[in-house]
């Protein structure tokens, strides 16, 4: 079969994940690999889709190969999904799947993200293979890595493929015309509205501006549409060490400056390819500099959003989790009038409240999986460890060993059925108590 990897990781040949492909070409000699690669060579891509053309026209099936990168691919990646699709390839039922290396820290966003995209092409997709960067390296992890591509071979075989969801590929809703009147604006809280604001999106900027009347506070706009950005971040880890980043385009600097001040931040984009399109995409893996430090811990969220938010589950949950993991509260999402004012009450609100709710699944889950990256690689993510330690972050249940002797003695104590029968209704009441002693407490304090 001929195979075509799309290499879609900024560290080109010195890709992890592209290690896992040449394994499988030495493995499978009997079919036949081609790469294309995209992520270093996305600049390249952007002059001539030509090679990609021709690369496509080959392959029986198309293999993307590629890191998660910040829920999602690589900025360049996402920028290479965007020229096939303006390119107009003829790929409709051409076979595709796809081969990620991460740390598992939403690699399903991402897998989804190219999904929904490759079912937009027309394309036949197989689900793909989401392997930890280590795999490689064990038994275990070959022989998945081999399974997979036996897999993805006999689906093009057989033609089994998965059905493209029932629904529109292009997500934007009807024209927005801008229609609140000002309000009256008072001192209070920095909001800063960060948009990909383009020439011609009369939508967005209508809702942008509305949503400037509707907000009783004065808002600062920063354009990323206008940001004279060098590059996608490259995945070099030069920032690893002194949280410097290798580029010298200023953008460190737009977020010390504009953005970390900023008490409330409000996303205004327009829906491109199930995404906030690669503009943003190069915003969010750039401040890969900064670590595992959300810049904007703590502090709400609002989205703009040009299009029909009610489509893309896969960028809901992509926003809400990035929330749930900065411990920010995520006001929601406004395509209307209405919409933007709710959203602006509840922006205010929260402002007004300090209201920051409890991490999620999202938030708990994804930070106990980089709790454990930054605790592996404390000796190198110096700054990382120390934001860990200073906030408590590493809350290994090893550590609760009073807790776990107490619960050990319990389940002895409990494994015999006299004693179970003997405690009866007490199980209950004891497992409340410590609940029992914060409500007595309340009564004695009286309410606040
Ligand atoms: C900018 C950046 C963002 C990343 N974001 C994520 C992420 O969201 N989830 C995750 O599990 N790993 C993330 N990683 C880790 C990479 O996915 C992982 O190291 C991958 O194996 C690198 O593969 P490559 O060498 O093929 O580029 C990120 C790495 C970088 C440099």
């Amino acid at each position: 079969m001929k195979i075509l990897i799309v290499n879609g990781s900024p560290r080109g040949r010195f890709s992890v994940t592209l290690q896992s492909c040449l394994y499988l070409e030495k493995r499978f000699p009997r079919h036949s690999f081609e790469y294309l690669n995209v992520g270093a060579g996305i600049d390249g891509f952007e002059r001539d889709m030509a090679p990609a053309a021709a690369a496509f026209g080959r392959a029986e099936l198309v293999i993307f190969a590629y890191p998660v990168y910040c829920f999602l691919v690589p900025a360049q990646l996402h920028r290479f999904v965007e020229l096939l699709k303006e390119s107009a390839l003829p790929l409709g039922g051409k076979y595709v799947t796809q081969l990620s290396t991460s740390e598992h820290f939403f690699d399903v966003t991402a897998h989804r993200f190219l999904e929904d995209n490759f079912h937009d092409l027309g394309m036949r997709v197989i689900h793909g293979l989401s392997a930890d960067r280590g795999d490689l390296l064990t038994e275990r992890g070959r022989r998945e890595a081999e399974a997979f591509l036996e897999y993805a071979v006999s689906c093009v075989e057989n033609g089994l493929y998965e059905q493209a969801p029932p629904r529109s590929a292009v997500s934007a809703g009807a024209p927005y015309v801008s229609s609140l009147e000002p309000c009256e604006k008072r001192d209070g809280f920095d909001t800063v509205i960060v948009a990909d604001l383009r020439e011609g999106d009369e939508s967005l900027r209508a809702l942008i501006r509305d949503f400037g009347a509707a907000y009783p506070f004065r808002t600062r706009f920063v354009n990323l549409a206008d940001f004279p950005f060098r590059g996608g971040c490259l995945g070099c880890l030069n920032c690893m060490i002194h949280g410097k980043c290798v580029y010298r385009d200023g953008f460190d600097a737009l977020l010390r400056e504009k953005l970390r001040p900023a008490d409330a931040i409000v996303y205004a984009f327009t829906l491109r390819d199930h995404s906030m399109g690669s503009r943003f995409k190069l915003y969010d893996d750039r401040q890969f500099f900064n670590g595992c430090r959300s810049l904007l811990e703590g502090r709400p969220i609002a989205c703009l959003v040009n299009g029909d938010m009610g489509l893309e589950e896969n960028l809901r949950t992509v926003l809400e989790a990035r929330a749930a993991v900065g411990h920010s509260f995520l006001a929601g999402f406004a395509s209307g009038a209405e919409e933007i004012r709710t959203l602006s009450a509840r922006l205010v609100w929260a402002l007004e409240h300090r209201y920051a709710p409890p991490r999620s699944f999202y938030g708990v889950g994804g930070t106990k999986i980089v709790r454990d990256h930054v605790w592996l690689k404390r000796g190198l993510m110096r700054e990382d460890h120390l934001f860990f330690k200073a906030r408590g972050l590493y809350d290994f249940p090893r550590r609760h060993w009073v807790r776990m002797l107490g619960l050990s003695l319990l389940g002895a104590l409990m494994r015999s059925r006299r004693l179970r029968r003997l405690l009866g209704d007490r199980m209950n009441a004891s497992m409340l108590a410590p609940y029992q002693k914060v409500l007595n407490k309340l009564s004695q304090e009286g309410s606040p």
